[in-house]
Protein backbone atom coordinates (compact mmCIF):
# COMPACT_ATOMS: atom_id res chain seq x y z
CA UNK A 1 0.00 0.00 0.00
CA UNK A 2 1.25 3.95 -0.84
CA UNK A 3 3.10 4.83 2.60
CA UNK A 4 2.52 8.67 0.99
CA UNK A 5 0.48 11.66 1.87
CA UNK A 6 -2.26 12.26 -0.67
CA UNK A 7 -4.67 14.94 -1.59
CA UNK A 8 -6.83 13.72 1.27
CA UNK A 9 -4.35 14.75 3.58
CA UNK A 10 -3.99 18.39 2.59
CA UNK A 11 -6.14 21.85 3.39
CA UNK A 12 -5.88 23.78 0.52
CA UNK A 13 -8.52 26.51 0.94
CA UNK A 14 -6.92 30.15 -0.63
CA UNK A 15 -3.45 27.95 -1.20
CA UNK A 16 -1.47 28.13 -4.37
CA UNK A 17 -1.00 24.35 -5.54
CA UNK A 18 1.39 23.01 -7.91
CA UNK A 19 0.09 19.81 -9.78
CA UNK A 20 2.32 18.26 -12.02
CA UNK A 21 0.77 15.81 -14.28
CA UNK A 22 1.44 13.44 -17.13
CA UNK A 23 0.05 15.63 -19.96
CA UNK A 24 2.84 13.83 -22.33
CA UNK A 25 -0.59 13.07 -24.98
CA UNK A 26 -0.30 12.34 -28.97
CA UNK A 27 -0.60 15.07 -30.76
CA UNK A 28 -1.24 14.68 -34.42
CA UNK A 29 -1.06 18.53 -36.48
CA UNK A 30 -2.03 20.43 -32.78
CA UNK A 31 -4.85 18.04 -32.44
CA UNK A 32 -4.91 15.58 -29.15
CA UNK A 33 -5.31 12.22 -30.63
CA UNK A 34 -5.79 10.27 -26.96
CA UNK A 35 -6.63 12.61 -23.77
CA UNK A 36 -6.95 8.87 -21.68
CA UNK A 37 -3.70 10.81 -19.78
CA UNK A 38 -5.97 14.66 -19.44
CA UNK A 39 -9.26 12.44 -18.09
CA UNK A 40 -6.98 10.14 -15.53
CA UNK A 41 -5.67 13.51 -14.13
CA UNK A 42 -9.31 15.03 -13.74
CA UNK A 43 -10.23 13.30 -10.15
CA UNK A 44 -7.22 15.37 -8.33
CA UNK A 45 -8.14 18.81 -9.68
CA UNK A 46 -11.54 18.48 -9.14
CA UNK A 47 -10.65 17.94 -6.03
CA UNK A 48 -8.44 20.40 -5.49
CA UNK A 49 -10.78 23.42 -7.75
CA UNK A 50 -13.87 22.09 -5.44
CA UNK A 51 -11.48 22.74 -2.29
CA UNK A 52 -11.01 26.37 -3.14
CA UNK A 53 -7.39 25.63 -4.10
CA UNK A 54 -5.68 28.38 -6.93
CA UNK A 55 -4.07 25.46 -9.18
CA UNK A 56 -1.60 25.99 -11.26
CA UNK A 57 -0.63 22.44 -13.86
CA UNK A 58 2.69 21.52 -14.71
CA UNK A 59 3.67 18.95 -17.59
CA UNK A 60 5.95 17.73 -20.19
CA UNK A 61 5.31 16.57 -23.56
CA UNK A 62 7.22 15.24 -25.94
CA UNK A 63 11.38 15.34 -25.68
CA UNK A 64 11.97 19.29 -26.68
CA UNK A 65 15.50 19.00 -25.50
CA UNK A 66 15.21 22.24 -23.99
CA UNK A 67 14.27 24.33 -26.39
CA UNK A 68 10.42 26.21 -27.41
CA UNK A 69 9.62 23.75 -29.78
CA UNK A 70 5.83 25.37 -30.66
CA UNK A 71 4.93 21.75 -31.70
CA UNK A 72 5.09 20.62 -28.36
CA UNK A 73 3.61 23.40 -26.37
CA UNK A 74 0.69 22.39 -23.74
CA UNK A 75 -1.46 24.76 -25.55
CA UNK A 76 -4.07 22.56 -26.88
CA UNK A 77 -4.45 20.60 -23.17
CA UNK A 78 -5.35 23.79 -21.86
CA UNK A 79 -8.20 24.05 -24.50
CA UNK A 80 -8.87 20.40 -23.69
CA UNK A 81 -8.93 20.70 -19.57
CA UNK A 82 -11.12 23.58 -19.97
CA UNK A 83 -13.84 21.50 -22.29
CA UNK A 84 -13.20 18.54 -19.55
CA UNK A 85 -13.55 20.52 -16.48
CA UNK A 86 -16.19 22.67 -17.64
CA UNK A 87 -14.23 25.91 -16.78
CA UNK A 88 -11.58 27.68 -18.02
CA UNK A 89 -8.08 26.64 -17.31
CA UNK A 90 -5.52 29.68 -18.38
CA UNK A 91 -2.76 28.57 -20.53
CA UNK A 92 0.43 30.71 -19.34
CA UNK A 93 2.08 30.93 -22.75
CA UNK A 94 5.33 31.34 -21.83
CA UNK A 95 8.67 29.83 -23.39
CA UNK A 96 10.69 30.54 -19.86
CA UNK A 97 8.00 28.32 -18.35
CA UNK A 98 8.51 30.09 -14.97
CA UNK A 99 8.60 33.43 -16.37
CA UNK A 100 7.19 36.95 -16.63
CA UNK A 101 3.65 35.28 -18.01
CA UNK A 102 3.31 32.60 -15.70
CA UNK A 103 4.52 34.25 -12.79
CA UNK A 104 1.41 37.18 -13.57
CA UNK A 105 -0.69 34.20 -14.11
CA UNK A 106 -0.47 32.47 -10.86
CA UNK A 107 -0.39 36.05 -9.36
CA UNK A 108 -4.52 36.43 -10.61
CA UNK A 109 -5.40 33.29 -9.78
CA UNK A 110 -8.34 33.50 -7.98
CA UNK A 111 -9.62 30.51 -5.58
CA UNK A 112 -11.35 27.49 -7.50
CA UNK A 113 -9.55 28.66 -10.62
CA UNK A 114 -7.09 26.75 -12.81
CA UNK A 115 -4.33 27.88 -15.01
CA UNK A 116 -1.73 25.71 -17.22
CA UNK A 117 2.02 26.42 -17.11
CA UNK A 118 3.97 26.11 -20.51
CA UNK A 119 6.06 21.98 -21.09
CA UNK A 120 8.02 22.06 -18.51
CA UNK A 121 10.63 20.23 -20.98
CA UNK A 122 11.35 24.14 -23.18
CA UNK A 123 13.77 24.30 -19.68
CA UNK A 124 17.04 22.60 -20.41
CA UNK A 125 17.61 22.50 -16.57
CA UNK A 126 14.11 19.98 -15.87
CA UNK A 127 15.52 16.68 -17.48
CA UNK A 128 18.81 17.28 -15.80
CA UNK A 129 16.99 18.04 -11.67
CA UNK A 130 18.59 21.52 -11.65
CA UNK A 131 18.01 23.67 -8.77
CA UNK A 132 17.29 26.63 -10.66
CA UNK A 133 14.32 25.74 -12.59
CA UNK A 134 13.40 23.62 -9.28
CA UNK A 135 13.33 26.83 -7.01
CA UNK A 136 11.64 28.51 -9.89
CA UNK A 137 8.59 25.98 -10.12
CA UNK A 138 8.49 25.98 -6.34
CA UNK A 139 8.09 29.97 -5.86
CA UNK A 140 4.29 29.61 -8.01
CA UNK A 141 3.35 27.46 -4.94
CA UNK A 142 2.74 27.06 -1.31
CA UNK A 143 1.99 23.46 -2.13
CA UNK A 144 3.01 20.60 -4.33
CA UNK A 145 0.54 17.53 -5.53
CA UNK A 146 2.61 14.88 -7.84
CA UNK A 147 0.01 13.13 -9.60
CA UNK A 148 2.31 12.23 -13.21
CA UNK A 149 2.40 8.30 -12.54
CA UNK A 150 3.76 8.34 -15.99
CA UNK A 151 6.87 9.99 -15.34
CA UNK A 152 7.72 8.93 -11.85
CA UNK A 153 10.58 7.25 -13.26
CA UNK A 154 12.38 10.04 -13.90
CA UNK A 155 13.86 12.50 -11.25
CA UNK A 156 13.36 15.77 -13.13
CA UNK A 157 12.67 18.99 -11.43
CA UNK A 158 8.99 18.74 -11.69
CA UNK A 159 8.25 15.81 -10.08
CA UNK A 160 11.73 15.54 -7.47
CA UNK A 161 13.73 18.84 -7.46
CA UNK A 162 10.73 21.32 -6.69
CA UNK A 163 9.74 18.79 -3.71
CA UNK A 164 13.01 19.50 -2.20
CA UNK A 165 11.72 23.71 -1.76
CA UNK A 166 7.95 23.34 -0.24
CA UNK A 167 6.97 22.20 2.89
CA UNK A 168 3.79 20.18 1.56
CA UNK A 169 4.77 17.82 -1.24
CA UNK A 170 1.57 14.80 -1.50
CA UNK A 171 0.35 12.57 -4.45
CA UNK A 172 -2.77 12.81 -6.65
CA UNK A 173 -5.67 10.25 -6.75
CA UNK A 174 -4.30 9.20 -10.29
CA UNK A 175 -1.08 8.29 -8.16
CA UNK A 176 -2.15 6.77 -5.41
CA UNK A 177 -4.70 4.25 -7.38
CA UNK A 178 -2.04 3.23 -10.17
CA UNK A 179 0.60 1.92 -7.13
CA UNK A 180 -2.17 0.68 -4.99
CA UNK A 181 -3.67 -1.20 -8.26
CA UNK A 182 0.19 -2.91 -9.18
CA UNK A 183 1.67 -2.78 -5.82
CA UNK A 184 -1.21 -5.00 -5.13
CA UNK A 185 -1.47 -7.22 -7.87
CA UNK A 186 2.24 -8.06 -7.65
CA UNK A 187 2.81 -7.83 -3.94
CA UNK A 188 -0.58 -9.24 -2.77
CA UNK A 189 -2.27 -10.95 -5.39
CA UNK A 190 -5.13 -13.39 -5.52
CA UNK A 191 -4.11 -16.46 -6.99
CA UNK A 192 -4.01 -18.23 -9.51
CA UNK A 193 -1.57 -15.12 -10.67
CA UNK A 194 -0.69 -14.63 -14.51
CA UNK A 195 1.61 -12.59 -15.83
CA UNK A 196 1.56 -11.84 -19.64
CA UNK A 197 4.83 -10.68 -21.35
CA UNK A 198 5.29 -9.74 -25.02
CA UNK A 199 7.28 -7.14 -26.51
CA UNK A 200 9.97 -6.65 -28.74
CA UNK A 201 12.91 -7.36 -26.39
CA UNK A 202 14.00 -9.40 -23.33
CA UNK A 203 16.24 -6.50 -22.96
CA UNK A 204 14.36 -4.35 -21.87
CA UNK A 205 12.11 -6.67 -19.56
CA UNK A 206 15.05 -8.24 -17.90
CA UNK A 207 14.65 -7.35 -14.31
CA UNK A 208 10.12 -7.55 -14.76
CA UNK A 209 10.71 -11.20 -15.95
CA UNK A 210 13.40 -12.25 -13.36
CA UNK A 211 11.26 -10.64 -10.17
CA UNK A 212 7.65 -11.82 -11.96
CA UNK A 213 9.13 -15.24 -11.78
CA UNK A 214 9.62 -15.19 -7.46
CA UNK A 215 5.55 -13.87 -8.32
CA UNK A 216 3.46 -15.76 -10.30
CA UNK A 217 1.86 -18.99 -10.97
CA UNK A 218 1.75 -18.94 -14.39
CA UNK A 219 3.83 -16.89 -17.41
CA UNK A 220 2.90 -16.65 -21.05
CA UNK A 221 5.60 -15.22 -22.82
CA UNK A 222 4.21 -13.54 -26.50
CA UNK A 223 6.05 -10.83 -29.04
CA UNK A 224 8.94 -10.54 -30.72
CA UNK A 225 11.21 -11.64 -27.38
CA UNK A 226 9.78 -15.20 -28.05
CA UNK A 227 12.15 -15.84 -30.30
CA UNK A 228 15.29 -15.13 -28.29
CA UNK A 229 13.79 -17.97 -25.54
CA UNK A 230 13.06 -20.14 -29.32
CA UNK A 231 16.61 -20.17 -30.32
CA UNK A 232 18.03 -20.48 -26.83
CA UNK A 233 16.48 -23.67 -27.17
CA UNK A 234 17.96 -24.90 -30.21
CA UNK A 235 14.74 -23.60 -32.17
CA UNK A 236 14.74 -22.22 -35.96
CA UNK A 237 13.26 -18.98 -35.92
CA UNK A 238 14.41 -17.84 -39.59
CA UNK A 239 15.29 -14.08 -39.60
CA UNK A 240 12.72 -13.44 -36.81
CA UNK A 241 14.04 -11.20 -34.35
CA UNK A 242 16.32 -12.54 -31.74
CA UNK A 243 18.71 -10.85 -29.21
CA UNK A 244 21.72 -12.99 -29.36
CA UNK A 245 23.34 -11.58 -25.90
CA UNK A 246 20.50 -12.63 -24.35
CA UNK A 247 20.20 -16.41 -25.33
CA UNK A 248 21.91 -17.46 -21.99
CA UNK A 249 19.80 -15.13 -20.25
CA UNK A 250 16.55 -16.60 -21.89
CA UNK A 251 17.75 -20.30 -21.06
CA UNK A 252 18.64 -19.24 -16.90
CA UNK A 253 14.72 -17.77 -16.75
CA UNK A 254 13.45 -20.91 -18.90
CA UNK A 255 15.23 -22.96 -15.83
CA UNK A 256 14.63 -20.32 -13.38
CA UNK A 257 10.33 -21.11 -13.98
CA UNK A 258 11.09 -24.25 -13.39
CA UNK A 259 12.83 -24.50 -10.18
CA UNK A 260 10.24 -22.17 -8.56
CA UNK A 261 7.67 -24.54 -10.37
CA UNK A 262 6.11 -21.71 -12.50
CA UNK A 263 3.97 -22.95 -15.33
CA UNK A 264 6.12 -20.59 -18.05
CA UNK A 265 4.43 -21.17 -21.55
CA UNK A 266 6.19 -20.58 -24.63
CA UNK A 267 4.19 -20.25 -28.05
CA UNK A 268 3.05 -23.57 -29.70
CA UNK A 269 2.98 -21.59 -33.09
CA UNK A 270 3.77 -18.22 -34.89
CA UNK A 271 2.28 -16.64 -37.62
CA UNK A 272 4.94 -16.15 -39.91
CA UNK A 273 5.41 -13.72 -43.04
CA UNK A 274 8.38 -13.48 -45.40
CA UNK A 275 8.80 -9.17 -44.97
CA UNK A 276 7.56 -7.09 -42.01
CA UNK A 277 4.67 -6.00 -43.94
CA UNK A 278 0.72 -5.67 -43.34
CA UNK A 279 0.74 -7.33 -46.80
CA UNK A 280 3.15 -9.16 -46.81
CA UNK A 281 2.37 -13.16 -47.67
CA UNK A 282 1.67 -14.75 -44.69
CA UNK A 283 1.37 -18.65 -43.04
CA UNK A 284 1.39 -20.35 -39.41
CA UNK A 285 4.37 -22.99 -38.43
CA UNK A 286 4.88 -24.80 -35.35
CA UNK A 287 7.16 -22.85 -33.02
CA UNK A 288 10.70 -23.15 -33.90
CA UNK A 289 10.56 -24.42 -37.21
CA UNK A 290 10.40 -20.95 -39.01
CA UNK A 291 11.87 -21.54 -42.26
CA UNK A 292 14.93 -19.47 -43.72
CA UNK A 293 13.82 -15.78 -45.72
CA UNK A 294 10.27 -16.30 -42.79
CA UNK A 295 10.27 -14.15 -40.25
CA UNK A 296 7.29 -14.82 -36.74
CA UNK A 297 5.17 -11.24 -36.67
CA UNK A 298 2.67 -13.09 -34.09
CA UNK A 299 1.43 -15.47 -31.38
CA UNK A 300 -0.42 -18.38 -33.97
CA UNK A 301 -3.86 -19.22 -33.08
CA UNK A 302 -3.26 -22.73 -31.42
CA UNK A 303 -0.79 -20.60 -28.76
CA UNK A 304 -3.47 -18.01 -28.61
CA UNK A 305 -6.04 -20.82 -27.37
CA UNK A 306 -4.09 -22.12 -24.71
CA UNK A 307 -3.28 -18.53 -23.42
CA UNK A 308 -6.93 -17.84 -23.73
CA UNK A 309 -7.22 -20.85 -21.56
CA UNK A 310 -4.69 -19.92 -19.14
CA UNK A 311 -5.95 -17.23 -18.22
CA UNK A 312 -9.85 -18.31 -17.92
CA UNK A 313 -9.32 -18.99 -14.20
CA UNK A 314 -7.14 -16.70 -13.03
CA UNK A 315 -7.62 -14.53 -10.72
CA UNK A 316 -5.05 -11.77 -10.79
CA UNK A 317 -3.45 -11.44 -14.40
CA UNK A 318 -1.29 -8.50 -15.04
CA UNK A 319 -0.25 -8.18 -18.72
CA UNK A 320 2.85 -5.69 -20.47
CA UNK A 321 3.28 -5.84 -23.89
CA UNK A 322 1.70 -6.89 -27.25
CA UNK A 323 2.09 -10.67 -28.88
CA UNK A 324 2.86 -9.14 -31.97
CA UNK A 325 3.13 -6.42 -34.76
CA UNK A 326 -0.48 -5.86 -33.99
CA UNK A 327 0.24 -2.28 -35.68
CA UNK A 328 -0.43 -4.42 -38.63
CA UNK A 329 -3.90 -5.24 -38.63
CA UNK A 330 -2.50 -8.89 -40.29
CA UNK A 331 -0.67 -9.54 -37.53
CA UNK A 332 -2.95 -8.22 -34.90
CA UNK A 333 -5.07 -11.47 -33.97
CA UNK A 334 -2.77 -13.04 -31.10
CA UNK A 335 -2.67 -9.79 -29.19
CA UNK A 336 -6.83 -9.39 -29.92
CA UNK A 337 -7.43 -13.16 -28.87
CA UNK A 338 -5.13 -12.39 -25.70
CA UNK A 339 -7.12 -8.79 -24.90
CA UNK A 340 -10.58 -11.14 -25.51
CA UNK A 341 -9.65 -13.64 -23.11
CA UNK A 342 -8.89 -10.93 -20.27
CA UNK A 343 -11.97 -9.02 -20.79
CA UNK A 344 -14.24 -12.54 -20.41
CA UNK A 345 -12.58 -13.41 -17.40
CA UNK A 346 -13.82 -12.92 -14.01
CA UNK A 347 -9.62 -11.86 -12.63
CA UNK A 348 -9.04 -7.90 -11.61
CA UNK A 349 -7.11 -7.31 -14.64
CA UNK A 350 -4.51 -4.92 -14.86
CA UNK A 351 -2.55 -3.22 -18.16
CA UNK A 352 1.04 -1.83 -17.84
CA UNK A 353 0.75 1.48 -20.24
CA UNK A 354 2.28 1.79 -23.02
CA UNK A 355 2.04 -0.55 -26.24
CA UNK A 356 -0.21 -3.12 -24.21
CA UNK A 357 -2.56 -0.34 -22.85
CA UNK A 358 -2.75 1.18 -26.65
CA UNK A 359 -3.55 -2.06 -27.96
CA UNK A 360 -6.49 -2.46 -25.58
CA UNK A 361 -8.05 0.97 -26.15
CA UNK A 362 -7.79 0.39 -29.96
CA UNK A 363 -9.65 -2.66 -29.73
CA UNK A 364 -11.81 -1.31 -27.87
CA UNK A 365 -11.62 -3.56 -24.90
CA UNK A 366 -10.77 -0.58 -22.33
CA UNK A 367 -14.01 -0.69 -20.40
CA UNK A 368 -13.86 -4.53 -19.75
CA UNK A 369 -10.31 -3.85 -17.91
CA UNK A 370 -9.66 -3.49 -13.79
CA UNK A 371 -7.15 -1.24 -14.69
CA UNK A 372 -5.16 0.17 -17.58
CA UNK A 373 -1.81 2.06 -16.72
CA UNK A 374 -1.47 5.43 -17.65
CA UNK A 375 2.74 5.16 -17.15
CA UNK A 376 4.60 2.73 -19.70
CA UNK A 377 7.92 2.92 -18.31
CA UNK A 378 7.05 3.83 -14.82
CA UNK A 379 4.41 0.75 -14.42
CA UNK A 380 7.61 -1.55 -16.31
CA UNK A 381 9.78 0.21 -13.52
CA UNK A 382 7.65 -0.65 -10.49
CA UNK A 383 6.46 -3.79 -11.85
CA UNK A 384 10.52 -4.39 -11.48
CA UNK A 385 10.50 -3.65 -7.82
CA UNK A 386 12.09 -0.52 -8.31
CA UNK A 387 11.62 2.58 -6.38
CA UNK A 388 10.30 5.20 -8.09
CA UNK A 389 11.99 8.79 -7.70
CA UNK A 390 8.85 11.06 -8.31
CA UNK A 391 6.70 8.70 -5.75
CA UNK A 392 9.62 8.51 -3.05
CA UNK A 393 10.19 12.37 -3.31
CA UNK A 394 6.38 12.90 -1.75
CA UNK A 395 5.87 13.08 2.00
CA UNK A 396 5.68 9.95 3.88
CA UNK A 397 2.16 9.19 6.24
C1 LIG B 1 5.84 8.50 -20.96
O1 LIG B 1 5.10 8.79 -21.93
O2 LIG B 1 6.27 7.34 -20.78
C2 LIG B 1 6.13 9.56 -19.95
O3 LIG B 1 5.41 10.70 -20.18
C3 LIG B 1 7.61 9.85 -19.84
O4 LIG B 1 8.09 10.39 -21.03
P1 LIG B 1 9.65 10.27 -21.37
O5 LIG B 1 9.92 8.82 -21.69
O6 LIG B 1 9.90 11.19 -22.52
O7 LIG B 1 10.40 10.69 -20.12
Amino acid sequence: MLNKKTVDDINVKGKRVLVRCDFNVPLDDGKITDDTRIVASLPTIRKLLDDGGKVILCSHLGRPKGNPVPEMSLAPVAERLSELLGQKVVFAADDEVVGKNAKAAAEALKDGEAMLIENTRYRAEETKNGEEFSKELASLCDIYVNDAFGTAHRAHCSNVGVTEYVDTCVVGYLMKKEIDFLGNAVDNPERPFVAILGGSKISGKIDVIDRLLDKVDTLLIGGAMTYTFVKAQGGSIGSSLCEDDYLDYAKKMIQKAHDNNVNMMLPVDDVIADAFDNNATKDTAEAGKTPDGWMALDIGPKTAALYADAVKDAKTVVWNGPMGAFEMDNFADGTRAVAQALADCDAITIIGGGDSAAAVNQMGFSDKMTHISTGGGASLEFLEGKELPGVAAADDL
